[in-house]
């Protein structure tokens, strides 16, 4: 086993700076370091940046097995819609319709909406600023600019209390605790049953909502039943909103304590992707591990994996690897960032990070143009962090100016 006298895993480091635990990891002797998640499940940890490529790529270290509902796992309770298998990505593949997936994602897509989303993120810093300082940069764009993206591309029309709604579900269901309490596990049983209950309710009128939004194209196809096209939806709000609106609101706090990086971005507005893929890199979102399960026994770069283990590997700390970045812990709006594990690598690649990118770099754009410059309301480590939160996240982000 891989387990005994593994540390607990997550860390609990919730907020904009990672745990010590995983720099110690990554330079250890041992290539990998063994965790024991809330579960008490047993893991290996991977945090070198190297290692962590190879580990992505091999095909022996499998994402749907890690979906499984009898495999070892991180999360409290196994992500997943009752009855489902929770891998639509797969279901996807099987249909023939992933290409429709990575065509709607893709840089077409995202040049189509960009002077859209460029409007959207300028207008609700307008209003914002307009209901008076100090305000709260959290609601004000970084849950609302991928809100009305996930509208416009992925989901159709929803509304804002709707939004509200699903957010207040997907807090609860997206926790790891440690510690959760049986009576919490139901809770947390509950807000997954209540967002899969608000989709299979709502996704009739959603796909048939104006515009070429992707339930819309892929309830056109008829090829998904209906629940796989409600996992989709699900998986949309999950993996395309949620991680959107999480890690803007990251990513500002990140731009908000390097203001030097807000004047680059007002001075070379030309440099605003680089800024935004140097955000990928620096700000970690993730409190736990990108999983996945060995199908058979794996010698990785002399880490030995026996088949059936979980094998979780901290993007974050590998993109703060001094052996792949110099000077890994300072956020360096003149870097090359490129290279950076922030969408992941290999088969599962983020097939969102063009639409991802399109929304950050709007936000950053719009937020250097501001004159006055808005600033931190707050010292940045009097942030309050939502404790317990797979995607970290900030509770509000007080900002005058
Ligand atoms: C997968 C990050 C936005 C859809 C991933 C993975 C990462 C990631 C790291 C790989 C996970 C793994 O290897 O296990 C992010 C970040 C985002 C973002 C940081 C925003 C800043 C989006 C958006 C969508 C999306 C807008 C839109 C639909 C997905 C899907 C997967 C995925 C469907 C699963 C792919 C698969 O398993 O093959 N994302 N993502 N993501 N992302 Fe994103």
């Amino acid at each position: 086993a891989v387990s005994e006298g593994g540390r607990s895993y997550p860390f609990g480091d919730w907020g904009f700076e990672l745990a010590p635990g995983y720099a110690a990891a990554r330079s250890a002797r041992a290539p990998a370091c063994r965790v024991t998640t809330v579960t008490g499940d047993p893991a290996w940890l991977i945090t070198r940046y190297d290692l962590a490529r190879r580990a992505l790529a091999d095909p022996r270290l499998s994402g749907p097995e890690a979906l499984r509902p009898e495999a070892p796992r991180q999360e409290p309770l196994p992500l997943r819609a009752p009855e489902g298998t929770g891998d639509v990505i797969t279901t996807l593949r099987q249909a023939g319709l992933h290409h429709m997936l990575t065509e709607a994602l893709g840089p077409r897509t995202a040049k189509r909406h960009r002077p859209w989303t460029d409007e959207q993120a300028r207008l609700l810093l307008d209003t914002m600023v307009r209901d008076g300082s100090p305000a709260d940069l959290r609601s004000g764009l970084a849950l609302r600019l991928p809100f009305a993206v996930t509208c416009r591309v992925l989901l159709g029309d929803m509304e804002p209390d709707e939004l509200d709604r699903l957010n207040a579900h997907a807090d609860v269901a997206l926790t790891w605790g440690p510690g959760l309490s049986p009576h919490e596990i139901e809770d947390l049983a509950k807000a997954q049953e209540d967002i899969y209950r608000f989709f299979r309710r709502r996704l009739p009128e959603l796909a048939a909502a104006p515009g070429d939004h992707l339930v819309g194209k892929l309830a056109a196809a008829d090829v998904l039943d209906q629940r796989d096209q409600v996992v989709f939806a699900i998986m949309m709000f999950m993996a395309g909103y949620r991680t959107s609106a999480s890690f803007l609101a990251s990513a500002l706090v990140t731009l908000l304590r390097h203001p030097s990086a807000l004047r680059t971005a007002r001075e070379r507005p030309e440099r605003v992707p680089a800024i935004v893929e140097e955000l990928l890199r620096y700000t970690p979102m993730a409190t736990g591990g990108a999983k996945r399960v060995a199908t058979e026994d794996v010698d990785l770069d002399g880490l030995a994996i026996k088949a059936g283990a979980l094998v979780l590997i901290s993007l974050e700390a590998a993109n703060h690897d001094p052996a792949a970045f110099t000077e890994p812990d300072a956020f360096d709006p003149e870097r090359d960032a490129s290279g950076h594990l922030g969408f992941g690598h290999g088969k599962h690649f983020c097939p969102g990070n063009r639409l991802a990118r399109m929304q950050l770099e709007a936000a950053v754009g719009a937020l250097a143009d501001r004159a006055p410059p808005l600033r931190l309301a707050v010292p940045a480590h009097d942030l309050r962090w939502t404790k317990g939160a797979a995607f970290r996240t900030p509770q509000a982000i007080p900002v005058s100016w």
